[in-house]
């Protein structure tokens, strides 16, 4: 296939409020590519539907990830900012994939299972196969290279063993996606429970620090967040907490572990955790600021919304007619 760029490709689903682990493991990356590369971002509101939506909300977090997407810097102009169920592509060739994809191979996702225990009187087969429809997501753009948080790794790694298997059995026809997953800000946990992931869904309003949230509520989260009683701020894998909060720190700074430690050292926990809420509520303040503008004009989402899914649609046809051919479907 020739492209004169290499594409990029990256989904948010519109359920439940983004955290700052969402931004810093994901979202904050995807500017980095719009100058390079052919961007393609997505909410990915067919996705958000394996588990229970109001229908209100899903509608009304999906304009809301859009202008989110839009306020952590993403151009419309220099990237397809787009819903997915605007390009019905992505179902259809979801469809394909499942054929393509083993029962034993999407048993084995650890989200499935985690989701499958959590939501137990809803096991549906759209949860089961939820990794063949973001596989669909990813191939239908011959996307090189996928930013995603260290959670979706798994995910990931089916994507290309069914690009691959397609292609083995009906000659090259998906590009093999690689993934781009930022090691160095790593998971971001929860401020209660350190030794978990910090989860959007958390019933525990302390343990999430959400992209949206006030700075008041950011700087009272920071000094809830639980840490241990040695009061000393170091990294160390038995100092879950602060390690933690260093790392979130290190994200929104750019200072070292070893700079930390010294700014800090001599210092209590309160100082350390006021210093961090500081440099979060700072570092998010002008994603506030344009997420508030922008949501307040439906239309123009609207139209943004419009004119990516018009530019999302056109290559989507093209793999997708490539596909019917190869597998032997009437044109
Ligand atoms: N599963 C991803 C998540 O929950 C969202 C997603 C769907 C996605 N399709 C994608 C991410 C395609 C990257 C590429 O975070």
């Amino acid at each position: 296939m020739n492209k004169d760029r290499k594409t990029v490709f990256s989904g948010v689903q519109p359920s439940g409020n983004l955290t700052i682990g969402n931004y810093l493991g994901a979202i904050k990356n995807f500017s980095r590519f719009s100058e390079e590369y052919k961007t393609f971002y997505c909410v990915v509101d067919m996705h958000a539907i394996t588990v229970r939506q109001v229908p209100a909300e899903l509608r009304r977090r999906t304009y809301e990830t859009l202008a989110l997407y839009m306020a952590c810097g993403l151009d419309e102009k220099k990237n397809t900012l787009f819903v997915q169920s605007h390009v019905p592509e992505h179902a259809e060739l979801g469809w394909v994939l499942n054929c393509y994809t083993m029962f034993g191979e999407l048993s084995r996702m650890t989200q499935f299972k985690d989701k499958s225990a959590k939501h137990a009187q809803n096991i549906n087969a759209g949860l089961f196969t939820y990794p063949t429809l973001m596989a669909a997501d990813i191939l239908l753009y011959q996307t090189d290279l996928v930013p995603v948080g260290i959670d979706q790794k798994q995910h990931l790694e089916l994507a290309r063993d069914i690009a691959m298997r397609f292609n083995q059995v009906y000659s090259e026809t998906f590009t093999v996606p690689e993934g781009y997953i930022p090691t160095d800000t790593m998971k971001i946990m929860s401020l209660a429970e350190p030794t978990a992931k910090m989860s959007k869904s958390d019933t525990n309003q302390n343990a999430v620090v959400y992209i949206l949230d006030s700075k008041d509520d950011i700087m009272r989260k920071f000094k809830k967040a639980v840490t241990d009683s040695d009061a000393e701020v170091r990294y160390s894998e038995d100092k879950p907490g602060v390690s933690n909060l260093m790392t979130i720190y290190r994200a929104f700074t750019n200072k070292t572990f070893d700079e930390i430690e010294r700014e800090f050292s001599g210092k209590g926990y309160g100082d350390f955790k006021a210093a961090v809420g500081e440099a979060c509520a700072d570092g998010l303040a002008p994603v506030r600021d344009e997420f508030a503008r922008l949501i307040a004009d439906k239309a123009h989402l609207e139209s943004v919304m419009k004119a990516g899914a018009d530019e999302a649609h056109y290559y989507a046809m093209k793999t997708m007619s490539k596909v019917k051919r190869k597998i032997g479907f009437v044109n």
